[in-house]
């Protein structure tokens, strides 16, 4: 499998694959500041629910080294404040931004001195649990799929929930990977995403490098291609699930999850326990993250609509928890979700 910087430390910075260019280019971008680290994550540099989370954590650990070169402060959680709180604002509905900053908080209380370099240790576990538990997803995500008879698995997802999306492997594509390891091989129809084609340029471009079937439509294709018989499953990764299983994704998986069930076709939806959010008890409550109208209006800086449009642009929709066939996490499988299976993950 190819392994991506996508937010690692490198010497006292924060190096990050610059997501944007892809696929046309491998950029890298060094941060210096949580700033910085804030403004890749809501500029795309950096994407996908757990790799914000990852990014986020160096994003912290980098503010903290800087901070101390000017001497160590009195209080650690003082003189962080702003800078958390820049970081926490950056993306709203992915809730492993959060999850990330609340678990490295009560490292700021710390012996003063040893702040910097606790926050980085947190932040690299961070990462390293995150790679292991997109493995284990991937493992029992793969271990409920069945092949048909005579053909390969054709499993669709929509986004880009991959390598690129966490620190490794993938959640929806972990599960993906696994189970082309598993049955030899599975093919893959990658919806496009629109508007800002997470699933052209990044979900194309990292299973095609891993040699993967991967056949790419349009979003409006994929009822079509449910009706004709020509999806098994459909795997996709999630930004905040509610404590009663209802999933916030990428904007078009709820008509996906729609569909799936207007055709019998499984729904599952792979993330870690990291993105569930016991605080928030339904998919009501999920803050639904509003982007720049820009995004639909032009495409790479070229306008292709009309000046002065009205544009509506959420980033993601909420999939109730009744259209999903089964929550995959590094913990076990919930089929269907449930309030008391979700909390049953976490005892
Ligand atoms: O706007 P993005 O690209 O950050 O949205 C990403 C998604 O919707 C992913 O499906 C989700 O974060 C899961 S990533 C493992």
């Amino acid at each position: 499998m190819n392994v991506f910087d996508v937010a690692v430390w490198d010497k006292g910075r924060v190096r990050m694959l610059d997501q944007r260019k892809l696929p046309d280019r491998e950029a890298y971008l060094k941060l210096a500041s949580a700033k910085e680290v804030a403004e890749a994550i809501r500029k795309m540099v950096v994407r996908g629910a757990p790799a914000i989370g990852v990014a986020a954590a160096f994003g912290v650990a980098v503010e903290a080294f800087r901070l101390a070169r000017r001497g160590t402060p009195e209080s650690w959680a003082k003189a962080m404040a702003p800078a958390m709180e820049r970081l926490r604002d950056a993306r709203p509905t992915a809730v492993n931004l959060a999850w990330a900053l609340d678990r490295l908080a009560p490292l700021l209380a710390g012996e003063p001195k040893r702040v910097p370099e606790r926050l980085l240790e947190e932040a690299e576990k961070i990462r390293e649990e995150d790679i292991a538990s997109c493995r284990e997803m991937g493992r029992l995500g793969a271990g409920i799929l069945s092949p048909p008879s005579g053909r390969p698995l054709a499993i669709m997802t929509h986004c880009n929930a991959g390598a690129l999306a966490t620190a490794g492997y993938g959640t929806a594509l972990g599960v993906i990977r696994a189970a082309n390891e598993l049955f030899g091989d599975v093919r893959v129809f990658a919806t496009e995403t629109r508007p800002y084609l997470q699933g052209a340029r990044l979900t194309a471009w990292e299973l095609m490098k891993d040699g993967i079937d991967v056949t790419l439509m349009t979003d409006g294709m994929a009822g079509h291609a449910m009706q004709e018989g020509r999806i098994d499953v459909v795997v996709v990764g999630a930004d905040r699930v509610a404590a009663n299983g209802d999933a916030a994704n990428k904007i078009g998986t709820y008509g996906h999850a729609v569909v799936a069930r207007r055709h019998g076709i499984p729904f599952l939806v792979a993330c870690p326990l990291s993105t569930i959010d016991l605080a928030t008890p339904t998919g009501k409550e999920i803050p639904i993250e509003q982007r720049n109208p820009a995004e639909v209006t032009h495409f790479r800086g070229v306008r292709t609509a009309p000046e002065g449009v009205g544009v509506f642009n959420p980033a993601f929709d909420v999939t109730p928890a009744e259209l999903v066939t089964a929550l995959v996490t590094e913990k076990g499988v919930v089929r269907p979700p449930s309030v008391e299976g979700i909390r049953a993950l976490f005892a």
